[in-house]
This record gives structure tokens, sequence and C-alpha cells, in this order.
């Protein structure tokens, strides 16, 4: 696939000054949810039922990895809004490339989402409501847009250890916004709403990638046919930039967790379990 947008390069100066957002936009990297598509199969197998007919959100969609994502692999029409208009028009020509027109993209904030109450049958948050300063108001959207029953799938990633103050504030300078140093149960009292309920959860750590793990992964992305045009230089100025952040979030996601979260919009029967029961382990098979 061949993405071509109209990309104002900048001068290797200006390369070694961009933050993480605009490295990952000059370079075209996906900027995949925790556990890329494994993530976006575990929602669509744990919400049955979704299918034509049925609309989905994600806020914060970036480059569109998602959104083209959960489009090839339903029947679903599936939307994406970012704040970031160049990221917006970077997922609409990878809509288009791929053929896929059941993926659209467009210009929108979180906290004042264009669209009717009821809209969706479900809403993807990745990390997204952790970059937006009013959260509740966010969130108090992504329910306003879901139909009744409908599922808010969110995906954050949270601190189980406390990390360094130092790497925690040089996470924060390179993505250039501040990180909640939340925990999980946070992020559950956030997502949850009075008659939501959180029918899914599963906890996930971070593998700890070696030096020539990440190697590879910058050469792969700037090898993509789209950076062809970049000159060798601004190209090894934008490896070493992905390198450095890659490196410092390697450290930094040690300490963190992500979790998937399904929450249904409202119950049809809100009645307590009489005879509870838990999973017995080693005894589900997944394929
Ligand atoms: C880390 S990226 C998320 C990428 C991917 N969807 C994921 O989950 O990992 C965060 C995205 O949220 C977008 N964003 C930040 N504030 C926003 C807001 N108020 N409304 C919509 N998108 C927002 C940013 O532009 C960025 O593309």
């Amino acid at each position: 696939m061949s993405i071509t947008t109209a990309v104002q390069r900048p001068t290797v100066d200006e390369v070694r000054r961009l933050n993480f957002s605009q490295t990952v936009g000059l370079v075209n990297e996906p900027n995949m949810c925790s556990g890329g598509a494994a993530t976006l199969r575990t929602i669509l197998r744990e919400t049955p039922g979704l299918g034509a007919g049925d609309r989905i959100l994600e806020v914060g969609s970036n480059t569109g990895f998602s959104v083209l994502e959960l489009a090839s692999s339903s029947h679903c029409e599936v939307h994406g809004i970012d704040i970031e208009d160049s990221s917006v028009e970077f997922s609409k020509a990878k809509a288009t490339a791929l053929g896929l027109a059941n993926a659209h993209f467009k210009v929108g904030d979180g906290t004042r989402i264009e669209y009717p109450d009821g809209h969706f049958s479900m809403l993807f948050a990745s990390n997204v409501t952790s970059f937006i300063p009013d959260r509740r108001r966010a969130v108090d959207e992504y329910y306003r847009v879901l139909e009744r029953f409908g599922v808010l799938a969110a995906v954050p990633i949270f601190y189980h250890r406390q990390p360094p103050a130092a790497l925690l504030a040089e996470v924060e300078q390179a993505i250039g916004a501040p990180l909640p140093r939340w925990s999980r149960a946070d992020w559950e009292e956030m997502f949850g709403r009075p008659g939501s309920e959180l029918f899914f959860s599963e906890e996930y750590e971070y593998d700890y990638l070696t030096a020539a793990q990440i190697d590879a992964y910058v050469a792969a992305v700037l090898d993509q046919p789209c950076n062809d045009d970049m000159s060798e230089e601004l190209k090894e100025a934008a490896g070493r930039r992905l390198h450095y952040f890659y490196t410092l979030f390697n450290e930094n996601l040690a300490y963190t967790r992500y979790a998937i979260l399904l929450y249904r919009k409202g119950q049809p029967t809100a009645f307590p379990v009489l005879h509870t029961s838990s999973a017995v382990a080693g005894t589900a098979i997944r394929r």
C-alpha cells in the first residue's frame, strides 16, 4: 500500500526538536493501541452481536490503525475522530488506498463529540482519555453517544509500580502532555457510570525490549515507501529521535500495565447473583 499526503518535510535541525507525536506523523508510524490487532480482536470477540448496521466510534484515532483494523474485520461502519487534522488526513488516505468504504475519519474533540445521542453501538477509547484534561466530561460524552446497552471499550495504560520522578518528567516532556499517575482502580472509577456494567476485563504487562528489537522496529518504520522522499540525513535524524523515544517508553512501560475494560451502558437486570463463582485456572481453551 502506498500512502501519499502532501507532507512538508522539516529540516534535520527541526527533527531533533520534534516531540513524539510529531515524529510519528513525520515517518507514518502506525501508532497502534496497546497489544495491536490482538486487542481489537479480543474486543470484537467479547462483544458478540456487532455486525452490519452497527456503528463504532474511536475517539483519538490518530493515524487510523484501529479504525482500519475494525473496519476490515467487522461489517460495522467504523468512525474515527482525532483532534489533529494531519492525523485525520493520513487516516483518510489509508482508508482510500485500502478501499475500505466502511472506515470514516473526521477532526473532532472527545469532550464535544459531534454525533447525536445513542448513535453508536460501541465506543473505543484506547490511550486517549489520559491526554484529555477534562476526562470526566469526555467519558460523559462517550456514554452520551452510545445507544442503550452499547459497549464502551476502554484500554487504559496505568501504573502498577511507582516510577522514578525523573523518568516521568522525561516522558511528559517527550509526549508534550502531563501523564496521570493513575492506577487501574482510578481508571475503573473514571470509566464506570451509574447503571453501567463492567462485563469483561483483562490485564496485560508489556514485554521489556532489547536495543536490537528497537533498532529493527525503527528500521522497519523508516523503510516504508512513504518515506522514500526523505534524504538519508533526514532519515538518520528521524531514526535517532524515534530510537530515543522508544527506549524511554520501554523504561516507563516497565512500571505500567494496560487493561481491556468492556462496559455495557445499562443492564437489563441489575439483580445481584446469589451463587457467585470464579473461573478454574487452566480450564479455558481459546484458539
Ligand atoms: C497516543 S495517541 C492514541 C493512539 C491510538 N489510538 C492508541 O490508542 O494508542 C492519542 C491521540 O489522542 C488524540 N487526542 C488528544 N486529545 C484529544 C481530544 N480531546 N479529542 C480527540 N482526540 C484527542 C491525539 O491527537 C492522539 O492522536
